[in-house]
C-alpha cells in the first residue's frame, strides 16, 4: 500500500479531518513522480473552445492556493478547478471548520475562504507555466471569490483585481457567489447585484471562458433568473452547485449534526437538488451554455444520472476524500 493511499484510506476516517486532508494532500503531490507516469484515463470532452482529457474534475476548494495541480491531474482529474482565491489574503475560519458526517458520507465545512490571495496565487500559476492537455496537463479551472474584508459595495472592484491577475493563468475561470461562509456572499447571487460583477470580470477576462457557479438553496425562479442572466451576458457556462446550508434527510444523529455546527453541507445529501437544479438549468439554457455538474456525485451511476440530467462536465470533492485517490480513475473508467 503506498503512503497516500493509507492516508486516504485510514488517516481520513480518524484524524481531525483539516489535518488528514493536509497530509493526504502532501502525500499526492509526493507522489507525483511516480502518478505522472499514468495515462490520463477517458474520454475527451470539447467544450467552450477548451479540450478536456475526460469529463470528470476536481471541484474548487481542494486545491485552494494551486499547489498540487498536476499531481491530482496524475489521479486521473481531466480538469482541476483551483481556488477559491480572493482579493486579499486571509485566514479563514477559526479552526475546527471542516467535519465528516460519516453516517452519510458527507462533509460539513465553514472554511471560510482561507487562501493566499490573488496575487501569490497569480505569480504561483506563472511559476508553474502554462501545461497544456496535450502535455498531460489537467484543464485549469481558477475560481475567484469576494475578501471577507470587503463590504458588498465593492465586491465588483475585488473580483476585478483577482481578474485581472488571474485570467492570464487560467484555462476557464468562475465566478463564484454561492459559498455559505462568507457573509453575505450569496446575497451577491440576485441578478440586480451580479450582472455588474459578471460584466466587470468578463471584461478583465477577455477571451478566457466564464462561468459561475450556484448554490443549491436557490430558489427555482432565481436559478432561472441566473441561468437569463448568464446567457444575456455571453457567459460561458454555469456550476451547480456548491454546497447546502441544509440538514434535511440526513441518517447522522441530530447531535452529530449539532456537533458540526454552521457551514456548508456536501456529499451524498446534496445528489437530488444539485440533479433537479442542473435539471432546470438545461432546460432553460438549451445548448447555449456548458453547465458543469456537481455535488453528491459518488459513483458511476451518479456520474451518469449527472450527466443524462444534461452535465456536460462533473466535477467531485467529498467522494474524493471518502473514497481515496483511485476514486477519479474509477468513475471515468466506468462511464461508456
Ligand atoms: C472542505 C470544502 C471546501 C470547499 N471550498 C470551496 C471553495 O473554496 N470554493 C467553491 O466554489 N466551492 C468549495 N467547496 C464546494 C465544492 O467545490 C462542491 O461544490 C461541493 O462540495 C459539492 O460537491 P461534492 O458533493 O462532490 O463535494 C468546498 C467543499 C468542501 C467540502
Amino acid at each position: 500500500m503506498t503512503a497516500y493511499s493509507f492516508l486516504f484510506d485510514h488517516g481520513f476516517t480518524r484524524v481531525d479531518p483539516e489535518r488528514a486532508h493536509r497530509l493526504g494532500f502532501r502525500a499526492v503531490r509526493a507522489a507525483r513522480p511516480v502518478l505522472a507516469r499514468r495515462r490520463t484515463p477517458g474520454r475527451p470532452v470539447s467544450a467552450m473552445g477548451l479540450t478536456f482529457p475526460n469529463v470528470l474534475g476536481l471541484a474548487a476548494g481542494f486545491d485552494k492556493n494551486a499547489v498540487g495541480i498536476d499531481a491530482l491531474g496524475a489521479l486521473g482529474f481531466g480538469h482541476v478547478e483551483v481556488g477559491t482565491v480572493t482579493g486579499q489574503p486571509q485566514p479563514g475560519n477559526p479552526k475546527p471548520r471542516l467535519f465528516r458526517l460519516t453516517a452519510d458520507r458527507a462533509v460539513v465545512n465553514r472554511m471560510g475562504f482561507n487562501n493566499d490571495g490573488a496575487e501569490a496565487v497569480a505569480a504561483r500559476l506563472a511559476a508553474r507555466g502554462r501545461r497544456s492537455v496535450a502535455e498531460g496537463g489537467p484543464v485549469l479551472g481558477v475560481n475567484i471569490g469576494k475578501s471577507k474584508v470587503v463590504p458588498e459595495e465593492q465586491a465588483v472592484r475585488d473580483y476585478e483585481k483577482s481578474a485581472r491577475l488571474l485570467a492570464p493563468h487560467a484555462d476557464y475561470l468562475v465566478v463564484n457567489v454561492s459559498s455559505p461562509n462568507t457573509p453575505g456572499l450569496r446575497n451577491l447571487q440576485a441578478v440586480d447585484k451580479l450582472e455588474p460583477i459578471l460584466v466587470a470580470v468578463r471584461r478583465e477576462a477577455g477571451s478566457v471562458p466564464l462561468l459561475v457557479k450556484i448554490a443549491p438553496d436557490l430558489a427555482d425562479e432565481d436559478v432561472l433568473a441566473v441561468a437569463d442572466l448568464a446567457t444575456a451576458i455571453g457567459l460561458e457556462g454555469i456550476i451547480a452547485t456548491n454546497t447546502t446550508i441544509s440538514r434535511d434527510g440526513l441518517a447522522s444523529t441530530s447531535e452529530q449534526v449539532a456537533a458540526a455546527g454552521a457551514g456548508g453541507l456536501s456529499g451524498p445529501p446534496l445528489t437530488g437538488r444539485a440533479d433537479k437544479v442542473l435539471r432546470m438549468l438545461r432546460d432553460r439554457v438549451g445548448d447555449a451554455l456548458t453547465l458543469i455538474g456537481v455535488g453528491g456525485v459518488t459513483t458511476v451511476e451518479d456520474a451518469q444520472a449527472r450527466l443524462d440530467a444534461g452535465a456536460d462536465l462533473l466535477q467531485g470533492y467529498t467522494a474524493f476524500v471518502y473514497e481515496g485517490p483511485g476514486w477519479p480513475r474509477r468513475i471515468v473508467r466506468g462511464l461508456p
